[in-house]
This record gives C-alpha cells, structure tokens and sequence, in this order.
C-alpha cells in the first residue's frame, strides 16, 4: 500500500526556517509583498528573494507558478520553491501549486510557509500528486517525505485537513489496485485486500462461484468461466447512517481483458490490467468513507472476474441467462464489462433497495473517441442524481460530462434469439453498453452509470496523479455522498 504523506501543522516559528531540511516552500502573493517568514528567508539568502520577487519571471507568472531555487545560500534546504499565490487563490491556481510541490517532494521532507488560505486544499493536492507507483520496485524508497506547515492556527488546520487526507488515503488505495499487475492482482487477492477493509470498520463479505450460482448470477460467472482464477462478487457495506437506505456503488472489476475468444490484438493489450478501475474506484471510495467515518449507509459491490479465452471460455453466439432472468446473446466475448455488471446490478437493487445506485466501469473502448482523458460519461435516468454527481466532480477537480441515453439506442442491441444481444454495433458503442445495463435498472432505482475508460488510467501526468492510475472519481464520490446522502 502506497503511504500518504504525512501532513503536520505548527505554530509560526522563525528559527526554524534556516534548519529546515529537504525542500522548503514560500507562498508569496503576485504583488510581491513578503511575511515574516519571506523577510527571514530574504535575510537568510542575503536578499536573494528580493530580487527574485522584482525580476520580470516574477511578474509575468501566472497565480500558481511555482519558482525554484536550488541550494539556496543560509539555508540547510536543498530547494527554495517560491508559490506565486494571491490571498484567495482560484482553486485551479491553488492545485497547480499543490501539485508542483508534491511531484518534487520525493522522500525528504517539506516544509510550507504562508498565508494559511485554503492551505488543506494546497497540501491536498500535493498529498495526491506525490503518489509514485514503487510496489514492483526493489530499490525505491517507500515512504513521502513529511509535510509541515507553520500557520497561526495550527489545531484548526490539523482537523480541516484530515478528512482530505483520508480521502487521499482512498485515492492511493485505488491507484495501487489499477497500477497493479494482472499476476499480482488475482480475483483472490483483489478480493483477500477488500477483506482486510473490515479492519477500518467496513462489513465485507466475499461471495465465492458456488454461491453466485445459487443467486443466477449466470451472465457475470460466463465471463469468468475461462479463467482459473474463479469469479467472486465482494460487498462491502459502510453504515455511518441511520437506517435510511443506502446508496449502492458498483464496480466492473476485470482483473484482466483479454477479450476471451472475441482476442484483442496483442498491441496495447497489457493496458488490459486496468480493467478493474470501476471495482477500484469503489473501493477507494469506501475506505475513503470509513476513515473519515461519513454519517450516511453506503454500500459497494464489485464484480471480480477474469476474462480469458480457453477451452472453458464463453463463445460468441452463447446465450447466458442474467439473474434478472433476462436472456443475453454474448455476440462478442469481448463486451463483458455490461455481463459482469448486470448481474451485480441487479443483486444490489435486489438486496439493498438503493436509493440511488451508481455504477462505474472501463467500460467502452468509444468512450475514449468521444471525450478523450479528461472526462468521464455520465449516464442517468435521474436528474437529480446525475447533476449532483457532475456538479460534485467538478467541485474537486475530476471532468465528468452528461451523455445521452435513448430508446433509438435501445434497438441497436435487438437480438434475433435471445432478450438482447450484448453488442449494439459501432455507432454510440457507450451509449449501447449503457443502455443495456438499463434494462436491469428498477423503474424507481435512481440510477447513473459512469464510463471511466478514458480517465482511470492515463498515459500522462495528470493535475494530480503522475502517468498511470489516476483514482478518478474517488474524491467525486465522496464528495456526492457528502453534499446529497450525509447528515448534517
Ligand atoms: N475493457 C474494455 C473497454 C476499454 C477499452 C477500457 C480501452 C479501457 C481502455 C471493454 O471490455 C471492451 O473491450 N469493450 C469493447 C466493446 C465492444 C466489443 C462492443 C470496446 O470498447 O471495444
Ligand atoms: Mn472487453
Ligand atoms: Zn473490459
């Protein structure tokens, strides 16, 4: 498990400016005015600040630039990084910053001066993107260097950070799952690391083939049939509420796609490893939950499978019958994130009684042409539901865009045999995969589906995630849950 920086405030304390070791951030607003912390570094470096402060790279950066100065004369620090930032910065300004700082932090500390505004927001930010990838490594160091702010208010500050970091917290969880490899992250270990949740206060049960049988699940378990690592549905459920009922995520969690015997061609393939980021974001989302323990009933589902072609292997022109008991023609083995996820649609709605049910998965290929790696889609029957959820993704940061559904859509998926096909053609290939997860939505379930392919796992740096898994959609979450299903 990748650690989270930790994060500590303390009262202002000039002398400990010169001894600070590591790196050693100055927030100075665009007009250049020093604090009492910038005027003893400005002695410290012999007026070195100064004149970085009047030199025209000073006045021509942007809010959010940060500039920086390696082994700064006075100063133990082996950097000086100067954050241009106004008194109430943007938050998009106050991200950058953030991010800059946590993409250099490394394993040595850090240590932040300035204007404390929106300070848990900055560390936020830098906390997220100092994330490194290091569980494959033999010789990386493992731990983030130390964060420490010296503000007036530090007790304050403390309790205004800490439900950020615990967040953070989620995010690396889910990072590390869809940075992990298909031969490390098994149906079984994905599974045994969602068990070890209960140790934070999440109810986790783990449903094994046998029982996912007894239940019909027979459309997510033809998925699975080919692979040796057997299909487990894993539900874990976060009761800081009344008893009000819950809201249910649901995850599409292919440990890897290999498209079974619908191949996928061998180039780019091994990206295949992320097609668990729906059951990750889930879970990143609810341990999120439980450390900062939200005061509402959450519960997420995953679907762990595997999808591999073998004698064993679901065959296209197999008709799988769902648990819902609707009949599916799988034209193409390869579309097997919508058979995974009816089945623990429909298990979901069936025991929990949602009052919202949100489903993510890598879902479509299509997704990626239509809004690239900045925006998530988003599917909804439910106004409400669908609005919260995009205004709560852009409160912190992570796109998310509406996108249609449609009876018009619906037919593409007709099947000659069975009830529905599971491919609807080329055209709206998202819109198809949505709608045909809506065929297993109830009339009353408030419902959105969120097809997160583009944006789970990038082949570049990212605000606040380096190349590789980006958490998209854990802070989104528990922000939604905060701001709609919490009580005050
Ligand atoms: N896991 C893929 C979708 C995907 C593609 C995720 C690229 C991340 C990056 C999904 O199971 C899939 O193969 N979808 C097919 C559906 C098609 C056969 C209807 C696709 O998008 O090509
Ligand atoms: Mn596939
Ligand atoms: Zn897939």
């Amino acid at each position: 498990m990748t650690q989270t920086a930790a994060v500590s405030f303390t009262a202002h304390d000039l002398d400990a400016i010169a001894e600070a070791t590591g790196r050693t951030a100055l927030i100075v607003p665009p007009e250049g005015t020093l604090s009492r912390a910038g005027r003893r570094i400005n002695r410290l470096t012999r007026g070195a600040l100064a004149r970085l402060v009047e030199s025209e790279a000073f006045g021509k950066a942007e809010p959010g630039t940060v500039i920086s100065l390696n082994w700064p004369t006075g100063m133990a620090a082996e950097a000086l990084d100067i954050v241009i930032l106004p008194r109430r910065p943007e938050m998009e300004a106050l991200r950058e910053a953030g991010a800059t700082l946590g993409k250099a932090l490394g394993d040595k500390p850090l240590l932040i001066l300035g204007p404390s505004q929106r300070l848990p927001e900055l560390i936020e930010a830098c906390v997220l993107r100092a994330y490194a990838y290091t569980d494959q490594k033999t010789d990386t160091p493992k731990t983030p260097g130390a964060i420490t702010a010296q503000v007036s208010n530090p007790e304050e500050m403390q309790a205004r950070t800490a439900d950020l970091l615990s967040v953070a917290e989620g995010v690396f969880f889910t990072r590390d799952l869809v940075n992990a490899p298909a031969n490390v992250l098994t149906t079984t270990t994905f599974a045994d690391q969602l068990k070890d949740l209960e140790s934070i206060g999440l109810k986790v049960e783990v449903l094994e083939e046998a029982e996912l049988e007894k239940l019909g699940m027979g459309a997510l378990l033809a998925v699975g049939q080919g692979s040796d690592s057997p299909s487990k549905v894993v539900v874990m459920q976060w009761t800081g509420g009344g008893d009000e009922a819950p809201l249910a995520l649901v995850g599409k969690g292919v440990v890897f796609d290999t498209g079974g015997i619908s191949l996928k061609p061998a180039g780019g393939m091994e990206d295949m490893t992320m097609d668990m980021g729906g059951a990750g974001t889930v879970a990143g989302a609810m341990k999120a939950l439980a450390l900062r323990k939200a005061r509402a009933n959450v519960v997420g589902l995953v679907g762990l499978v595997e999808n591999m072609p073998s004698g064993n292997a679901m065959r296209p022109g197999d008709v799988v019958t769902s648990m819902k008991g609707d009949t599916i023609e799988v034209t193409n083995t390869d579309a097997e994130g919508r058979l995974v996820l009816c089945d623990v649609m429909w298990y979901a709605q069936d025991r929990f009684k949602p009052a919202g049910l949100i489903d993510l998965a890598t879902l479509t290929g299509a997704i990626i042409i239509g809004l690239g790696h900045h925006n998530a889609g988003v599917f909804s029957t439910d106004d409400a539901l669908c609005n919260g959820l995009i205004k709560s993704a852009e409160a912190v940061g992570e796109g998310a865009w509406r996108m249609p559904l449609g009876k018009a859509y619906a037919k593409q998926l007709k099947s000659r045999i069975a009830d529905t096909n599971n491919i609807g053609g080329r055209p709206a290939g998202s819109i198809t995969a949505a709608e045909f997860l809506r065929r297993f939505v109830k009339e009353e379930t408030p419902w959105a589906h969120i097809d997160i392919a583009g944006v789970a796992s990038v082949k570049a740096d990212t605000t606040f995630a380096p190349t590789g898994a980006t958490g998209w959609g854990v802070r989104a979450l528990d922000r939604l849950v905060r701001d709609r299903f919490e009580a005050e």
